[in-house]
């Protein structure tokens, strides 16, 4: 038996799961590290930290699996997007990675802006320029740090950082390397009129690949530090949404998912690279070579319990552990007590600001219609409806672009909870299904891995083979998306009103 590896390079940790061809998983390892927010809006991490997660983890899938090393055939690494690693001359990391949540470069963003004129950037990169994007950190950098400006030489993506640390090479692929803003998306390749304009050199972007392709094999320290083989082959790779595509097999036109990891991501496969006017969804060349993905971001999903737990849910945390139940077991079962709507109480999950639909880098969080009778589990619920309404705007602005998706595949951290499921498929008035592996995207990548490989010929051949949909499907009760709906009117005409106040308070 053959066996492939998927490293999934996250926010919060990195996991590694080591599948054989069948998609079975044979072992999995994971890894914690933190992110630093040293200013308002600002989100950082140390690149070490990802290096020193994935040599931990490939270290621990390889010698608890018990496979012989030489039949690991390939390794494929997929990453949270847009983080800006900067290295010099000798590839020394120059500074903290700029995340793909962190907000500081709403300046930056009005200077591409009026370079190149709105319109040729989302000709071109079939974005509008976004604070969350990597083009728009480079000017940051230069603008603010131009001594660590003028040493960079290399530029990388972290999942690219990490394959250059496991292999000595600087490679990129097509699905992630559209998030930087300098890829030319409709003809994937890198764009000389971006690279220009953010004043670098394309000799410090590495080359660009289609992601089921071998970029390179893995180099000796890494052999010796893990026991891998150096004869294991790394593929491209993906962006995590585009490797959690592949994973759940949303590979043809017509399917779709929703994910629910740190930021939140509703993902449409189209054949054709289709862009909103108003660039309030991202278009990206997705992992099978020659197609595309639409997708709208919520930049705080899963964050926005992770925030409410760590700082109100003390309580709740000590049970979990003395109970041995997950804490957010523990926090959607006290949700569930409360109706639909949790009694008005409303919550917007603008904690890092927003993509879609507002691009709006200032917004921020709100509860809205607190009242003396709410407790602390209708905050809860009220998050959990929050986030799944701003999942919903995505959903509409997919819709006004003629993607209307049947059935909603569900994944992520936040696929684990039933309550959450219910309220995605009662809202969004959609069956929601799950996919059997737990581990999307590091699925998705050891699919690559094992199609670069030579084992299965083509990605949607390789999905069929190693990839299964839980047969479970959930439908949504009409009375219940009806109250949602109407939640949902009042939620969105909250932002309206405080678009210009959120203005105010930003400029203090
Ligand atoms: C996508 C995005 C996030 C990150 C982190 O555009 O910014 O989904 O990839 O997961």
């Amino acid at each position: 038996m053959k066996y492939v590896i998927g490293v999934d390079l996250g926010t919060s940790a990195t996991k590694t799961v080591l599948f054989d061809v069948n998609g079975k998983i044979i072992a999995d390892a994971s890894c914690e590290y933190d992110m630093q927010q040293p200013h308002n809006g600002w989100a950082e991490q140390n690149p070490q930290d990802w290096y020193e997660a994935a040599i931990e983890t490939l270290k621990k899938v390889v010698s608890e699996s018990g496979v012989d090393a030489a039949d690991i055939v390939s390794l494929g690494i997929s990453g949270q997007m847009h983080g800006l690693v900067m290295l010099d001359e000798d590839c020394n990391v120059l500074r903290p990675s700029i995340l793909w949540c962190d907000q500081r470069t709403g300046k930056e963003c009005d200077e591409l802006t009026q370079k190149l004129g709105r319109e040729t950037l989302i000709k071109i990169t079939a974005n509008p320029a976004l604070t969350g994007f990597t083009a728009s950190k480079i000017l940051w950098v230069k603008n603010n740090e131009p001594e660590i400006f003028d040493k960079c030489r290399h530029i990388l993506l972290p999942k690219d950082y990490l394959r250059f640390r496991l292999t000595d090479e600087f490679a990129t692929e097509v699905s992630d390397a559209s998030g930087m803003q300098l890829l030319d998306v409709p003809n994937r390749k890198w764009s000389s009129v971006m690279i220009e304009a953010c004043g670098i050199k394309e000799e410090y972007l590495a080359k660009v690949y289609e992601s089921p392709e071998i970029t390179c094999y893995i180099n000796a320290e890494t052999a010796s530090l893990t026991g891998l083989s150096t004869a294991t082959s790394v593929v491209g790779g993906a962006g995590d949404n585009a490797a959690a595509a592949v994973g759940m097999g949303v590979v043809e036109e017509g399917k779709a998912f929703t994910t629910i990891g740190t930021s939140g991501v509703v993902f449409a496969h189209t054949d054709n690279p289709i862009i909103d006017p108003m660039g309030r969804v991202h278009t990206f060349c997705c992992a099978v070579p020659g197609a595309w993905h639409v997708m709208g971001v919520t930049q705080g999903a899963g964050l926005s319990m992770q925030w409410f737990k760590n700082n109100f849910c003390g309580e709740e945390t000590v049970l979990a552990a003395e109970s041995g139940k997950d804490v957010y077991y523990i926090t959607d079962t006290m949700a569930s007590e409360i109706t639909v709507g949790a009694d008005k109480l409303l919550y917007l999950p603008y904690l890092m600001g927003e993509r879609t639909p507002h691009l709006d880098p200032d917004c921020r969080g709100v509860f809205f219609g607190l009242s003396a009778m709410h407790t602390k589990a209708h905050f809860i619920r009220s998050v959990l409806e929050g986030v799944t309404y701003s999942l919903y705007d995505c959903l509409l602005v997919l819709k006004e672009m003629n993607i209307s998706p049947e059935t909603m595949l569900l994944c992520g951290g936040g696929a684990k909870s039933k309550l959450w499921k219910s309220m995605i498929c009662d809202t969004f008035g959609l069956p929601v299904t799950t996919s059997m592996s737990s581990e999307a995207p590091a699925l998705g990548v050891a699919i690559l891995a094992a199609v670069g490989a030579g084992i299965y010929p083509t990605v949607p051949e390789a999905c069929r083979a190693m990839t299964a949909v839980n047969p479970d499907l959930l439908v949504p009760d009409n009375e219940k998306t009806k109250v949602y709906r109407d939640y949902y009117a009042v939620y969105s005409s909250v932002y309206k009103s405080l678009k210009s106040v959120y203005k105010d308070l930003a400029e203090i």
